[in-house]
């Protein structure tokens, strides 16, 4: 029984051992970083690109990888593939893991699939320029957080590369725990993004998922057609026909003096507005001769402040009621109106119809970011054939690290969760300090035992205690109705805890306080979902990136 047993188990084990080694040949590159990477990654000498690479753990790891070590430098490192990828030979699988030990604020995190040297680049002078065939991974800066997919396609009409991005990307995962980036590009044209092995984003490299889309437009606007001069682009006039109204008088005034108005009493007409301080004094050190002739300073004059005003009395104006101010005729639609000019379409000379977009080889894997933030790692940096491959690789190297990160992350949430239920205890502890107090109160002697019944036992239940909390003050209310109103009323209304809740928010509530933090949770989860822009942050890569 025993031996059959492990027999079979030896059995099962070594059949998913050869079927895992046979699928392992569709393996173009992978690089775990079981050992230093120097000497198979050459690090770029481009001036700039002084960032210091360093071959170190995952934190709380025993597994080594590619470590970024400086923060607000550019890095530039890249590794020759054993033989070049054809994208357009069968599914592609590209992936690698990516941790962000000190999050990400403003930085790359995404890899370059480069072209063969031929194309015009050197491991050693690696930098923005040098030609790419694929950029994938994240990147964060300003509004700018999303997962790039870009491709760069030659126009077989032009000559010229484009760059085509992915529109709707997906968010990276903003934390710092181990994550794993897939890009599955399969024969039919379709690309799949996945996150720590879960599907984020489908797409038709030749749809309009891309940006601008690989086929350009059949026709375009004939740069040689120009706007006719007399062309009429006015949808409406003034009426030629229309004329000003005999009585439309253009030359009365908006405002004209107030003939209601009357002076007010105690005006003084004779009064200046302003008067020497007769307080004032010559200074000591005042010289005639230099300074001229003293004044004294003026001041407002104190009479005026107290009186209505001052000196010469004006009439206040209003609005002229007869006022119309100068005639326009109105506006009529345009009989020789002929539309808003736009120059006629002609064939576009770049446009062509492919079946497949025309991916270029894959001979490299570089890493070419630009990052505020150090403790970027990389590792387990794969290119393959085989989805199931890539699958194997997740189960195998990213799994069991990001399972013992969230063990560890959750523990810590119950520590703090502890420390939050102990605060609450020494809330809880106070307010029965109190409602033991109140017990005490003469005009409740006949309640007291039940009072104290009904207080030790939420003192030894926590869920009751919560129910006593929402009880106690309508128990009180009661009481004094039932005091101040004598016998009338018999008993105590009955409301339900959930309405008492409802009306009392004050209601202590730990259940509520966790749904919040799902809440909060949740809310975090689907802002992770929510697809990213084009953002004017890109700009500062773009720029850099654009040839
Ligand atoms: C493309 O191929 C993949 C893999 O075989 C498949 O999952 C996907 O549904 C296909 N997509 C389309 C649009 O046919």
């Amino acid at each position: 029984m025993e031996f059959s047993r492990s027999f079979v188990l030896c059995g099962v084990v070594l059949i998913s051992c050869l079927v895992f080694a046979a699928s392992l040949s569709d393996t173009v590159f992978y690089d775990n970083f079981d050992e230093n990477w120097d000497g198979r990654w050459i690090v770029s000498q481009s001036s700039d690109y002084g960032g210091k690479w360093k071959y170190e753990k995952s934190e709380g790891h025993e597994d080594y990888g590619l470590l970024v070590s400086e923060p607000a430098k550019k890095y530039g490192i890249a590794a020759d593939l054993a033989e070049e990828v054809d994208p357009k030979d069968g599914t592609v699988v590209l992936q690698y893991n990516l941790r962000l030990q000190k999050g990400l604020e403003c930085g790359g995190a995404y890899l370059k699939y480069l072209l063969p040297q031929a194309a015009g680049w050197t491991p050693s002078d690696f930098n923005n320029e040098s030609p790419y065939s694929i950029m994938f991974g994240p990147d964060k800066c300003g509004s700018t957080n999303k997962v790039h997919f870009i491709f760069r396609h030659k126009n077989p009409m032009s000559g010229k590369y484009i760059e085509h991005h992915l529109k709707n990307p997906p968010m990276p995962v903003n934390d710092k725990l181990s994550h794993v980036y897939t890009a599955v590009i399969y024969p039919n044209n379709t690309l799949k993004l996945l996150i720590d092995g879960e599907e984020k984003k489908t797409a038709d490299l030749l749809s309009s998922d891309f940006e601008p889309t690989v086929i350009p437009p059949e026709t375009i606007p004939d740069p040689e057609d120009k706007k006719p001069e007399d062309w009429d682009d006015r949808a409406k006039i003034p009426d030629p026909e229309a004329s000003k109204p005999d009585d439309w008088d253009e030359e009365a005034p908006r405002e004209i003096e107030d003939l209601e108005a009357e002076k007010p009493e105690g005006w003084l007409d004779d009064e200046p507005d302003e008067v020497d301080d007769v307080d004032a004094v010559k200074p000591e050190d005042w010289d005639d001769e230099e300074d001229g002739e003293w004044e004294p300073p003026k001041i407002i004059n104190p009479k005026c402040e107290e009186a209505p005003g001052c000196g010469e009395w004006t009439r206040p104006t209003k609005k002229n009621p007869a006022y119309k101010g100068k005639w326009k005729a109105p506006f009529i639609d345009n009989p020789a109106y002929q539309g808003i000019w736009a120059p006629k379409q002609i064939p576009n000379p770049e446009y062509f119809v492919l079946e497949k977009p025309n991916l270029e080889p894959i001979a490299a894997i570089g890493i070419e970011i630009w990052t505020m933030q150090d403790g970027i790692l990389f590792d387990n940096i794969l290119v393959s054939h085989d989805e199931a491959v890539a699958a194997e690789y997740r189960e195998t190297t990213w799994k069991p690290k990001f399972d013992v990160e969230k063990e560890k992350e959750a523990a810590e949430v119950k520590l703090d969760d502890s420390e939050k239920a102990s605060a609450v205890d020494g809330i809880k502890g106070k307010v029965f300090e109190v409602l033991h107090k109140i017990a005490e109160l003469p005009f409740l002697s006949k309640y007291k035992s039940q009072i104290d019944e009904l207080l030790a036992k939420g003192e030894e239940n926590a869920t009751v205690t919560l129910s006593i909390l929402a009880t106690i003050p309508i128990l009180l209310l009661t009481l004094f109705y039932s005091l101040i109103f004598g016998k009338k009323k018999k008993s105590a209304p009955v409301v339900s805890e959930e309405a008492i809740k409802k009306d009392n928010p004050v209601v202590p509530d730990d259940a509520g306080a966790n749904k919040e933090e799902a809440v909060e949770e949740e809310t975090q989860e689907q802002a992770g979902e929510i697809e990213g822009e084009e953002a004017p942050a890109a700009v500062r890569r773009r720029t850099r990136r654009d040839t």
